[in-house]
């Protein structure tokens, strides 16, 4: 990790040197030679490093880097259309010295497209948004496969223990909260194309976890699809992964139960969202979000569902997203009490409830989405590698 650390700070370095001072200056050239020194220094831990630049986030692989949260180059390059950067073992001084002359290039606004080029000559340093962009078909699905494969186990893995330790009355762990939500940013945009990472389930104790997962993933894609800026997105995410943490208290025979719920259990399940809320909210008052959307999930926009509200109330935006994605998601999974309904017949069930449960605009934007995504959506389970393509 502190590899990569060191060898961004290096690139910088680079960057600012090589924008200042003519091709051959010492300067110039001592810069460049740090950066490839230290280039050489992270692929010799790493075989292939690469580095997501998500505005005001750098991640490493699947890690955010924290120590780079400030870093203003991140930005910058994201900005230029360079979002994602590979390297391989091949990678020469030259490559790196081209890479980023054409950074340069970009974020001056000279742009020259060297694309042709690219195509030409095989690199070590790729880059692009949200994939390459220049690689001619070939290049480009191998650089799919053998470059791009995310696992959610570990994601599941995270959750479920968040979970565990949410029942045993210990503080919420927000860094792992926080790291899921980044890993799963990673993993949608992994490829080319956006990507909707959804795990199916396949046993019913792995539901509270898988459901966490998927909603998260669905209303990230959702908020992005609206045009929300990545720092919101990721709330909107830590929201859709804490929705139901208020189910923690509830006992698992009421969970579990194969059929329709009595009064008894209906009392004990309504009592979700508040107590979501309240545990969200003694974790930490940086998540007031997290705890507004735990709370008003259920409610739907004509005052019904719950908690049973003695004054009409507008929810938060990131609650409307969530309740969407949150109904969406439950119908599409087996429950004991029911077989997962089929995509079209849950997307046909959100625009009937549109206007009444759901808000107008949300749920349109969603079913939209849905049906333009849907050859993006890659159904795994918790310990397959996510194929890309
Ligand atoms: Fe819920
Ligand atoms: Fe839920």
């Amino acid at each position: 990790m502190s590899r990569a650390v060191a060898f961004l700070n290096a690139l910088a370095q680079a960057l600012s040197s090589l924008g200042l001072y003519p091709a051959g200056h010492r300067s110039r050239e001592r810069a460049l030679d740090l950066a490839f020194e230290r280039l050489l220094d992270l692929l010799n831990e790493d075989e292939r490093p690469e580095f997501s630049f998500l505005g005001d986030e750098v991640v490493y692989r699947t890690m955010p880097l924290r120590e780079m949260r400030a870093w203003e180059w991140s930005q910058r390059l994201a900005d230029a259309g360079i979002q994602r950067l590979q390297f391989d073992r091949t990678a020469t001084r030259e490559e790196l010295e081209d890479f980023l002359g054409e950074s340069l290039a970009r974020l001056t606004l000279q742009f020259i497209d060297t694309a042709e080029a690219r195509q030409m000559r095989p690199s070590g340093i790729r880059f692009g948004v949200l994939g390459i962009q220049g690689a001619d078909e070939l290049e480009t699905r191998e650089i799919a496969t053998a470059s791009v494969s995310y696992s959610l186990r570990e994601e599941a893995d995270a959750v479920r223990w968040m979970h565990e330790q949410v029942s045993d009355q210990r503080p919420l762990p927000l860094v792992e909260a926080e790291a899921v939500v980044r890993a799963l940013t990673v993993a949608m945009h992994g490829d080319q194309a956006m990507l909707l990472p959804l795990l199916k389930l396949r046993q019913a104790d792995e539901y509270t976890t898988t459901h966490a997962l998927n909603v998260c993933v669905l209303t990230m894609a959702l908020a992005e699809w609206l045009g929300l800026g990545a720092r919101d997105v990721r709330a909107f995410g830590i929201a859709g992964l804490l929705h139901d943490i208020g189910k923690v208290a509830i006992p698992h025979d009421v969970l579990t139960k194969k059929s329709g719920w009595g009064e008894r259990e209906r009392q004990i399940m309504s009592r979700h969202p508040a107590a979501g809320a309240r545990i969200i909210m003694t974790s930490s008052s940086d998540l007031d979000l997290a705890a507004v959307v735990a709370y008003e999930h259920h409610i739907m926009i004509n005052g019904g569902g719950y908690p049973t509200l003695k004054f009409g109330r507008e929810c938060h935006r990131a609650s409307l997203l969530v309740h969407v994605c949150d109904v969406y998601d439950a119908l599409r999974s087996n429950r004991p009490y029911r077989d997962a309904w089929p995509a079209g017949k849950v997307l046909a069930y959100l625009e009937e409830r549109s206007g009444l449960e759901f808000d107008g605009h949300v749920a349109h934007a969603f079913t939209e989405m849905m049906r333009e995504w849907e050859p993006q959506v890659t159904p795994l389970h918790a310990e397959e590698a996510l194929p890309i393509g």
